[in-house]
């Protein structure tokens, strides 16, 4: 069993065998042929500390489409309010027999908490980072690279050469950000970051070709638009947000989008703030918007990294 704990931990081998294994998923879904069952027997325990819907349900969804059994922790009701340790919790899980740790915290460093208390006590349970606080959410990242080689009619070996991709908004307070930009840029995007001063990350950023806060700059030509939410659950003090003037700035609009190239795709992880970070009919668009492909990715992409992580 592997960890999967984030992108950077990821050789290029690993994520060229997940990508493809992820394409390979999405048309067996599609038929629903070739499904198979081979994740019968082993256990799956969801333990998110922080709210999900897409990434909490796709891991599900794509662990019973394994064959796996699947458990959803109910952490609102659990011994966690009674004061439970993280790594208590975490080894509870595992000696109950976990096979898959599919782990969502807020915290820095509980990914690496979580590995290191499994491997004290010796259990081989894989963890997989579903969103780790500002740092990273990897297999986001991974479905957003699988939705833009699925829309752009690229092979794994074309990789995202030559696209421009744009990502506008909360890019400091972003765990999409942080694990999408990196592995769209491996695969060859050029990436620009656009947002509020206060928003955007300080200094160089590898990998990302323009930091801006103006947004017809970044979206110039752009091939691909990702709006993001504003975090504000991870907002400093001080920060303060007027949904109306950041629409008139960052949001995707129209006539924002009348910058990037015609046929441009939109995209968002969700969940969506409509009318502030994205409108409507921007993310309705069914011509460009790539949100519920996205969505739908989501399903392969985690039945490639539960049979990445159990190494099948
Ligand atoms: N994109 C994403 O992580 O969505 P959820 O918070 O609903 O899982």
């Amino acid at each position: 069993m592997k960890h999967l704990t984030g992108i950077g931990a990821l050789s290029d081998e690993d994520i060229t065998e997940i990508l493809s294994r992820t394409l390979v998923w999405d048309a067996a879904l599609e038929t629903r042929e070739g499904l198979g069952a081979p994740l019968k027997g082993r256990l799956l325990f969801n333990l998110f500390y922080e709210n999900s819907t897409r990434t909490s349900l796709s891991f599900q969804v794509a662990a019973t489409r394994m064959g796996a059994d699947v458990i959803s922790v109910p952490v609102a009701a659990s011994s966690v309010h009674k004061g439970e340790s993280l790594k208590d919790t975490v080894l509870t899980l595992c000696a109950q027999g976990a096979d898959f740790m599919v782990l969502r915290a807020s915290g820095a460093g509980t990914i690496e908490t979580a590995c290191k208390a499994m491997a004290t006590f010796g259990y081989p349970t894989s963890v997989i980072n579903a969103g780790e606080g500002a740092f990273g959410h990897p297999t986001q990242g991974l479905l957003d690279a699988a939705t833009l080689l699925k829309a752009t009619g690229r092979s794994l070996s074309e990789g995202l050469r030559g696209l421009t991709v744009a990502i506008v908004g909360d890019l400091l307070h972003s765990r999409v950000a942080a694990s999408t930009a990196p592995l769209l840029a491996r695969l060859g995007a050029e990436v620009r970051y656009c947002g509020p001063e206060a928003m955007l990350p300080q200094g160089d950023m590898p990998g990302v070709a323009m930091l801006t806060t103006d947004r017809a700059e970044a979206l110039a030509g752009a091939d691909v638009v990702m709006a993001l939410r504003i975090q504000m659950e991870r907002l400093e003090d001080g920060i303060t947000i007027d949904p109306v003037d950041y629409r008139r700035s960052y949001g995707l609009t129209r006539e924002a989008l009348s910058h990037a190239k015609p046929n441009v795709f939109v995209m968002h992880p969700g969940p969506m703030n409509r009318g502030v970070e994205i409108d409507t009919d921007v993310a309705d668009d069914q011509a460009r918007s790539l949100i519920l492909s996205q969505v739908a990715m989501g399903v392969p992409t985690r039945m490639a990294v539960l049979e990445f992580a159990a190494a099948l």
